[in-house]
Parts: C-alpha cells; structure tokens; sequence
C-alpha cells in the first residue's frame, strides 16, 4: 500500500504501543475493566488530570463521543456544535439515536464556535415548545485542522456554565492540540472549564481505543451502565489500558503528535509554493485542506487516495500521521504540482 494522506487513521500502530500490547499479553486477568493494567492507566490519567477524574475505556471514538453526550443529555436537550463537527457529519446519527437529543448545529470558516454565535439559542431556555440547549460540543483540534486557543475554550466554557450547560471536547486529535498549543492536557481542557472529553488515541499511534473523562462526578455516574448499554464495554479492556499506559507515560504521545504537526507544515509550507493551490484552512495541527481545480484533483486521485472534504469549494484533505514520511510529503506535493500542471 503506497502512503495515505485520506486519514490519520490509515497509519499503523507506533512501536511502543505495539510492545505494550505483546508485553501484557499472557496468562489471565479478569475482564471488564477489573485488571491492574486498567487501575495502571486509570491512575495515570489521573495523574495527569486530577485524581477526582472519572476514565471510562471505549473501543472508538464514536463510542467515546455517545458515550460523553448520554451522560450529560435527556431527550429534550439540544447539543450545540460545528456543522462540520464529527457528531454531526460522520456518525450516522449515533448521537441522536443513543441519546435521543437534537444536534443543532452552526456553520463556522474554520469549525470553531464562539459564544456569539450560541446567543441566539438562549431564548430556547425555559420554553417547553422548544429544545433545551443543554452542551457545547467543541473538537480540538477541529475537523478542518484548525485550534481553539485556551481563551476561546474558556470563554465557551464560562458560557456553557453561566446557562447551565456542559462543555464536550471532541479530542479524538487532542494530543495534535497539545503539541501545537504548547501546552499540558490539563491546562486547555479541565482547568480551561470543560466538563467532559473523548481522549482520541487512535489516530496518534493506538491500535485501538478511545477514553471518556469526567471531571463533574455527577455524570460519570451514569457511565459504566450507557457504556454497556452502547456496547463500548470491553471484556478484554487491558488491550486498549496497555496502549494508553505506555502512550501517555512515555510521551509517546508527544513525539508522534509533534511529528504528523511538522509534516503537515511542511506540506502546507510546499504547497504555499505551487501555483494554483491554495491553503483552504489554517494549518495549525496535523490535517491539510487544499483548495484545487476539479480537473487537478481528478489528475491527482490517479496517484493518490484522498478526501474531499468540500465538495462545493473543491477543498481536498490531507492528513499528516506519526508515521507520515518527509520524503512522501515532499512527493505528495510534487504530485499536487503537476496535476496542475497537466490541466
Ligand atoms: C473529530 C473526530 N472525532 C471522532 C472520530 C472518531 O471516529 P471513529 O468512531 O471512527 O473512531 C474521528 C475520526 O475520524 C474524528 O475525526
């Protein structure tokens, strides 16, 4: 298989995790979730995230983000988000359908809400016609590759609690938004006021898994029963804590994210130079989005498996991985010349 820019998932799993998982694979442990490897990975999110936080294991971030929303919704409650965000755009109504709530969502440039644009929900609160607004749904790092700052999520999250409401971090790239913000987890996510985050994994190196924090007691109650109810219960759950335990303790995070952000800047640093194509988004973590003629994408699909992610903008996307090369970067955007070249 020739390299892949469609996703950050079409990479494979880093070395560590993999070691991680061969390491712990022997003999019996109980299932569940009642093994040392589990409590291990659990006190390392706490470490990191306080020792109150409530961690709940998920096979895929889908599963971490129905999970999230159960918990803090009832069937009269609308969920803010981005008209691109994931919960509104890929997971074919799993939100609605496993919380029964409504997803009402904002068109943002760069997929990012702002308390000026929830304003106009408010007149909703109290009034028994109309759906409660009830979370903020944010993605971080956004599905256009773009950044909330620490202000910007504060300034949803003050909002959020100033209407009675929770604020939800996407993170199924959130150590991509570490790394490009410069700073801790903690600092841009419990301590900048959200209440509840699907910690992504997968598309940084896991082979698999996904957990939900909870940093609000109240309704990380409900969350080991919606978890079996959405079958997000692993048996064998020391398969995905032994991935987590050795990402987060080695800072394997850290290394892989930091490489996929320098090959997409990199890549938006070649492109900058070619003639015709145009940077459709900011490139602040590791996804790319090029806006190009039609005929030159339909040039470039010869060569190269890819998405578009705006039809109407003829936007393509390419994202960056751990274990994207430079040598590929370099070849992707010679490629992406000469298709338009050859138009
Ligand atoms: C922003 C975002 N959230 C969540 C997910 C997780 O999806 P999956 O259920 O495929 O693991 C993805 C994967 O593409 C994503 O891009």
């Amino acid at each position: 298989m020739i390299h892949s820019f469609a996703s950050d998932n079409n990479s494979s799993v880093c070395n560590e995790v993999m070691q991680a998982i061969q390491q712990i694979n022997t003999g019996f442990e109980v299932g569940y979730g009642a093994d040392p490897y589990t409590q291990e990975a659990v006190s390392v999110f706490r470490k990191m995230f306080g020792n109150d936080t409530e961690v709940f294991f998920v096979f895929n971030g889908t599963g971490a983000n129905v999970l999230s929303l159960s918990c803090i919704t009832d069937s009269y409650h609308a969920v803010l988000c981005t008209e691109a965000a994931h919960i509104n755009e890929d997971e074919c109504g799993a939100p609605e359908k496993f919380t029964g709530s409504k997803l009402w969502d904002f068109f943002a440039q760069d997929a990012k809400l702002t308390p000026e644009m929830l304003q106009y929900t408010l007149p909703n609160l109290g009034d028994e016609h109309r759906v409660q607004p009830k979370v903020i749904s944010i993605t971080q790092s956004t599905e256009f590759g773009t950044l909330y700052s620490v202000e910007e999520i504060r300034a949803l999250a003050d909002f959020a609690h100033a209407h009675d409401m929770y604020l939800h971090m996407d993170g199924a790239r959130i150590a991509n938004a570490a790394v490009a913000l410069g700073c801790e987890f903690r600092t841009f996510t419990r301590d900048a006021g959200v209440d509840v985050v699907s910690f992504g994994g997968t598309k940084n190196g896991l082979m698999y898994g996904e957990a939900v924090l909870f940093f609000n007691p109240e309704p990380a109650r409900k969350a080991k029963f919606f978890r079996k109810q959405s079958m997000q219960l692993a048996s064998k759950m020391r398969y995905i804590s032994a991935q987590f335990t050795a990402y987060l303790q080695q800072d394997v995070w850290k290394k892989n994210a930091t490489h996929a952000n320098a090959m997409a800047a990199l890549l938006a640093q070649e492109i900058s130079k070619i003639n015709g194509a145009v940077l459709f988004h900011p490139v602040q973590a590791n996804g790319v989005f090029v806006q190009l003629p039609p005929k030159a994408i339909e040039a470039l699909r010869k060569k190269h498996f890819f998405y578009i992610f705006d039809e109407k903008n003829h936007v393509a996307r390419f994202m960056c991985s751990f274990n994207t090369p430079e040598s590929e970067v370099q070849r992707l955007a010679e490629d992406i010349r000469l298709a338009l070249e050859s138009v």
